[in-house]
């Protein structure tokens, strides 16, 4: 197995979780409310999987390694804006939370914000994930020896064998942090 399989079976439950996403936006517009705990549920999943677990080796082990070598100009670049579009994601699932926290507290009109931003998140994530796939992955794979690839695998493996520890570990912590 080459290094980049378990991401992009990762990408593969990101658009799954997506489709479930577009659906809910389609309730919220005919019924125009939402239930605040599917949105937990779905920040949840963007923030600790696909951004803590999957965001994670991307940043933390493949384009560290990157950034090591000599890229090429045009990977270069695809690389920065795969970290801004990082950047974008966090900084959209945040104002998610903030609408989220606004429409529980019986401010309606922070259901046009939960749409908006669970919109934009099913917008440009497919864009992104193509991108990695079809283009960022591929070229990436040129700058790695076999062995390379296969040391940044085991990487990845050891990398989310710590992630149910921090999920659970970081939930106690807020627990106490509230007290
Ligand atoms: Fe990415
Ligand atoms: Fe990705």
């Amino acid at each position: 197995m080459q290094a980049r399989a378990p991401l992009m079976i990762e990408h593969r439950l990101i658009e799954r979780m997506l489709l479930v996403i577009r659906k809910v936006l389609t309730e919220i517009e005919s019924k125009q409310r939402v239930d605040p705990v599917f949105v937990d549920k779905a920040v949840d999943f963007i923030q600790v999987y696909a951004d803590r677990t999957h965001h994670g080796k991307e940043e933390d082990i493949l384009f560290r390694e990157l950034n090591n070598r000599q890229l090429r100009t045009k990977d270069r670049h695809i690389m920065e804006e795969l970290i801004e579009e990082h950047v974008f994601g966090r900084q959209t699932t945040k104002a998610l939370v903030e609408a989220n926290t606004r429409y529980r507290n019986g401010d309606e009109n922070a259901l046009t914000d939960i749409a908006a931003n669970l919109q934009t998140l099913t917008d440009f994530y497919p864009r992104h994930i193509e991108k990695e796939d079809k283009e960022f992955f591929p070229s990436s794979r040129n700058y790695f020896t076999d062995e390379e690839d296969q040391a940044m695998l085991a990487e990845f493996w050891e990398f989310d064998r710590n992630m149910i520890h921090e999920k659970y570990k970081s939930l106690v912590d807020g627990f106490q942090g509230q007290q």
